[in-house]
């Protein structure tokens, strides 16, 4: 009986240290994103988004993509394997639930034609959310020359799991992406 209730104590101990455990690494790995990403503020090299406060599924479906090579990005695949894969959603979570960093003077852009099509699944407000295509990130307040990037990443079809983003933005020409890309940073 005691040598039971000790091993049951053993097990109860082992597991509060790997859940401690698990705690610091991921606290650590995200601690390590801030460096770029802008901790509170805006990254300053604008081909760097914005992810505070982005949506937390959106966000752990990206670090999948990149830890997967769905999206290819050296710095940013590595940063992924940074965070162990179980651990993703939770990171994603904690990201998810700090404050957007507003931009110091967005200048706001005439309203384009075309987005009100975005509409559907970014949001009325373009703050992200559940939509027909699973959870579609936030665009309002992001930098025009990263979504501008995106965009064209997207027509060039470099990311296989994102079909509807890919021929929406196919259909459209360089300079409509440009003029969506500056009217979403400026909300
Ligand atoms: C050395 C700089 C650097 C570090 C450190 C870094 N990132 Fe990134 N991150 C980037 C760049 C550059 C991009 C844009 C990649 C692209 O254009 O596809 C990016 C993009 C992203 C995106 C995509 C956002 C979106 O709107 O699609 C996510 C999510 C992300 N990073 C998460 C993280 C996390 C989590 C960490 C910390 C574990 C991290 N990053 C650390 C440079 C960095
Ligand atoms: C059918 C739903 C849908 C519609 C309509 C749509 N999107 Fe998206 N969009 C998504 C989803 C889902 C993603 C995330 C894709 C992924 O998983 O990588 C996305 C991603 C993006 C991204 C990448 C953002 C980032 O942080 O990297 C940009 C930019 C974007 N959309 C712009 C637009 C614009 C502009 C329009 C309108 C012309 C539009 N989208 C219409 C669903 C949609």
């Amino acid at each position: 009986m005691k040598f039971k209730a000790a091993l049951a104590a053993l097990f109860v101990t082992g597991l509060a240290i790997s859940a401690a455990f698990g705690a610091d690494a991921v606290e650590q790995a995200v601690a390590s994103c801030w460096a770029c990403h802008g901790a509170g503020s805006p990254p300053k090299d604008p081909s760097i988004p914005m992810i505070q406060g982005q949506q937390a599924a959106y966000l752990e479906k990206q670090l999948h993509d990149f830890r997967s090579g769905q999206r290819d990005d050296q710095i940013m695949s590595s940063m992924a394997e940074s965070i162990p894969a179980k651990e993703t959603a939770r990171a994603a979570a904690m990201i998810a639930a700090m404050t957007w960093p507003k931009m110091a003077s967005p200048s706001p852009a005439a309203t384009p034609d075309s987005a009100v099509a975005c509409q559907a699944c970014h949001g009325v407000d373009f703050a992200g959310g559940p939509g027909p295509e699973g959870v579609a990130p936030r665009l309002a307040g992001q930098f025009a020359e990263y979504l501008e990037a995106r965009m064209a990443a997207f027509a060039r079809g470099d990311n296989s799991s994102a079909k509807t983003m890919a021929a929406m933005m196919k259909a459209l020409d360089a300079a409509e992406r440009a003029q969506l890309a500056r009217y979403l940073a400026g909300l």
